[in-house]
């Protein structure tokens, strides 16, 4: 089974509607360039519409970082799935920061994931341990529940792709090594076999994520469980975020 890799970059709460737009046009030639890889690029909600149009006759797809589960009503400051719908092909759910800083719980992200999947959005579904849980051996237990409460079969016919994220490795600049990701990520898609059979777990793809950068993109795509990186500071920068793509290529045996 081959699994195009994916590079995701999501841009956080950075960057006003012209950055975005600057970035954008910066970025958008040389990705359209690389050949097999998949890119997304994830700006704020605000800059979606206008780098959609700088992205709209591009390979490249775009994402958003969080939506609502519920389609329209008395939400304030919410927007909904069919909101972004026709506009975006992703949306991250679940990072670490959303439930950390907002309080997002294991049923509002499967929520989420049931109501992007209706409205066509493939999620970017992020699950990861805590140092302290990293630390006192509860690594396994924690992303089995992370992802057991989301791991419907319908989503993964949605095209769900998984991000696993260390908490403690993001924005840090404290990766994990490749080794421990690699083995994580295949744990990962173990639970998934066990669930849904083998050519489920085969076909979903498997991100990394947490402190990557153009030096250490080429330990983590080199593992055959991982296909692909999300990448929050470095993909802020041109440069970085391209070169990330243009290795993600080269380690997967494409040649640019
Ligand atoms: P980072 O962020 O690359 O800055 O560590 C990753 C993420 O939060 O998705």
């Amino acid at each position: 089974m081959t699994r195009i890799p994916l590079i995701a970059g999501n841009w956080k709460m950075n960057l006003t509607v012209e950055e975005s737009v600057r970035l954008a046009k910066t970025m958008m030639p040389r990705l359209e360039a690389i050949k097999g890889v998949e890119t997304v690029i994830c700006p704020s909600f605000v800059s979606l519409k206008a780098v959609q149009d700088v992205l709209k006759d591009s390979s490249i797809k775009l994402g958003a970082q969080n939506m609502f589960y519920e389609e329209a009503g008395a939400f304030t400051g919410e927007i909904s799935p069919n909101m972004l719908a026709g506009i975006c092909d992703y949306v991250i759910l679940g990072h670490s920061e959303r439930r950390r800083i907002f309080g997002e719980t294991v049923e509002i992200i499967d929520l989420k994931i049931k109501a992007a999947i209706k409205n066509l959005l493939k999620p970017i579904f992020c699950i990861g341990e805590t140092l302290e849980e990293n630390e006192t051996g509860r690594t396994e237990e924690v992303l089995t529940h992370q992802l057991m409460a989301s791991c419907d079969r319908v989503y993964f016919f949605g095209g769900l792709v998984i991000a696993y994220e260390p908490v403690w490795a993001i924005g840090t600049g404290k990766s994990a090594t490749p080794e421990k990701a690699e083995k994580t990520i295949s744990f990962i898609r173990h639970l998934i076999h066990h669930r849904h059979g083998g050519e489920i777990a085969d076909a979903v793809r498997i991100l990394y994520g947490g402190s990557v950068t153009p030096d250490n993109i080429t330990g983590f795509i080199a593992q055959p469980n991982i296909d692909g990186a999300l990448v929050g500071g470095a993909s802020l920068k041109a440069d970085d975020f391209v070169d990330i793509t243009l290795e993600a290529a080269a380690d997967k045996g494409i040649s640019n």
